[in-house]
């Protein structure tokens, strides 16, 4: 379930409530119709922070994200956590999780966070059995 705050939309993307879709969708409904945007804050998804700070760029409203990297210590020494900002490295768990949503390089942070699927999908697999 993803919302707008101010007016709240909610979308689920199966449409089993409300709108059916993702928030982008009323989110750039909502910045066409209003002008007077301050700030908009993503959270959630990898993919839909992307989605909502390439609508918001195109609109030219600030955007801050919360990231959700793999973090493993939470100390900023283990550099789980790396991300790129601004074309600068960046330590998630002590530098963030809050950034400029429109510096991030999502592509890198989503290929970071997929980078343990398979032993996830094993260990899942393994825990069942
Ligand atoms: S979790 Fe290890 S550096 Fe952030």
């Amino acid at each position: 379930m993803n919302a707008i705050c101010d007016e709240l939309y909610i979308t689920t993307d199966d449409g089993s409530y409300k709108e059916k879709g993702f928030v982008t969708q009323p989110l750039e409904r909502y910045l066409k119709e209003k002008k007077e945007v301050d700030l908009v804050y993503g959270i959630g998804p990898i993919i839909m922070m992307k989605n909502v700070c390439r609508i918001t760029k195109e609109y030219d409203k600030p955007t801050m994200v919360s990231l959700n990297p793999i973090m493993i210590d939470g100390t900023g020494m283990c550099g789980g956590c790396r991300v790129t900002v601004d074309n600068k490295i960046k330590f998630c768990c002590v530098d963030g999780p809050d950034f400029d949503g429109h510096k991030v390089d999502f592509e890198e942070l989503m290929k970071r966070n997929s980078l343990y699927r398979d032993d996830e999908k094993d260990s899942i697999l393994f825990s069942i059995k």
